[in-house]
């Protein structure tokens, strides 16, 4: 792999993130909860604070100076957005609060549509709720019916099963780029060409997947993919949607207001050309331009290098945890991201995660917003450590030593 000249060390780059150097009861902070959310770099928080301090003003609405540059600046992010994930087009990017609100608009919009009684939409048995709920919502509006896709005892999709749902009725897939519960690696590329055959679009949420390698969608050939700004370093409440343009040429809009519009009669409104069709009121405009600074420290980084630095810590967390005796790993795909989700002997997730944080560690507890996945493993919830490339060695050590301490006080 070739490095580029400006490689830091990890050293270096945990200086970047100024809040890893907190200390929590006095212990110094072990951050594994980068699923729900990942630290911000400093130059993400100055690039926020700039705007504010230097040339805050609304968007594509004034001829004064200030707005001019902060339209330019938010462009500008669109433009980083756009080259980060290789789409072909500005217009087929859209600004949008996150993957939630990424997905609700695609549900809302493609139901209205091209939705009719009968039709199916295709999620997988690892979803989030984010990416069940909308198109359960959508198939009661449409009268539609949600077809899932089964998974494996080690949290992959069976693909012969997938290919069994797909049929004449079947308008949409929907799946993740990467499991939130389990860190499995969903085959994208397999699932896509394959409903692309039976002529179905695919939507890929790459929440979970965004922030640990290359996204190509042009390679992936998805024909929409969403993510959220602050699971890759960037502020919260911004995110975005991908979509391709002969499909975000046809779907209406989803919510109307300033900005989104051509001309406004009472008797008739005209709507505005891609991709600010989409882009209702005012929108988040400081969020977007710290999201494209966010994915210029990506860059720096080089997202070959995270890749790799997340894999060492993965097989590293994967060897010691499955070393201590009593612990249960559930998702055990040879194609994973780092996260660990386990449960230590029968020990409750939130008091395993309650004493943890006494020790400065903070992993996420419960069911990860991914139900069905519990259900299917027949557990109420796990102890999810998920990791990023700012994360060490030595603080995976912290936490298999944490654990052990959990196991001798409920022993
Ligand atoms: N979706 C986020 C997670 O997995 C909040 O924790």
């Amino acid at each position: 792999m070739v490095k580029p000249e400006t490689l830091k060390n990890i050293n270096e780059i945990r200086a970047d993130f100024p809040l890893l150097n907190k200390s929590i009861y006095n212990r110094r902070l072990v951050y594994f909860d980068n699923g729900a959310t990942t630290q911000k770099p400093q130059c993400v928080i100055d690039a926020v604070s700039d705007v504010y301090l230097n040339y805050n003003a609304n968007i594509h609405r004034g001829v004064h100076t200030l707005s001019d540059l902060s339209s330019a600046a938010y462009e500008n992010a669109r433009e980083i957005v756009r080259s980060f994930i290789n789409a072909g087009k500005r217009e087929e990017i859209v600004f949008t609060a996150g993957t939630t609100a990424s997905i609700n608009a695609i549900a809302f919009s493609f139901g209205e549509r091209y939705i009719k009684p009968g039709d199916e939409i295709v999620i997988s048995h690892l979803e989030h709720h984010a990416n069940i709920v909308p198109w359960q919502m959508m198939c009661q509006r449409k009268k539609a019916i949600l077809r899932v896709i089964p998974i494996n005892d080690n949290g992959e999709i069976i693909f012969d099963e997938y290919l069994k749902l797909l049929n004449s009725r079947t308008k949409l897939i929907s799946v993740s780029q990467v499991s939130n519960a389990l860190g499995t690696v969903l085959p994208v590329r397999l699932i896509i060409d394959a409903a692309h055959s039976a002529d179905i679009p695919v939507l890929i949420d790459g929440a979970q997947g965004i922030q640990h390698g290359v996204v190509d969608v042009k390679k992936m050939n998805c024909d929409f993919y969403v993510f959220s700004g602050h699971k890759i370093y960037g502020p919260t409440g911004i995110g975005m949607l991908y979509g391709k343009e002969k499909y975000l040429d046809e779907l209406p809009p989803y919510q109307g207001g300033g900005d989104m519009v051509d001309k406004v009669t009472f008797e008739k409104t005209t709507y505005n050309e891609l991709p600010f069709k989409f882009e209702a009121g005012t929108m988040n405009y400081v969020g977007a331009i710290g999201l494209g600074k966010a994915l210029e420290y990506v860059l720096d980084i080089g997202r070959d290098n995270i890749a790799e630095m997340e894999q060492d810590l993965l097989k590293h967390a994967t060897d010691k945890l499955s070393a201590i005796n009593g612990i249960r790993i559930f998702g055990n795909s040879e194609n994973k991201i780092p996260i660990i989700s386990f449960l230590i002997k029968n020990i409750h997730q939130y008091d395993a995660g309650m004493i943890l944080d006494k020790m400065g560690i903070a992993v996420r507890t419960g069911t990860h917003c991914a139900q069905p996945v519990m259900d299917r493993f027949g557990i109420d919830g796990t102890i999810r450590a998920s990791m990023c490339f700012y994360n060490t060695i030595e603080e995976v050590d912290s936490l298999v030593e944490g654990i052990e301490k959990v196991i001798e006080m409920f022993s």
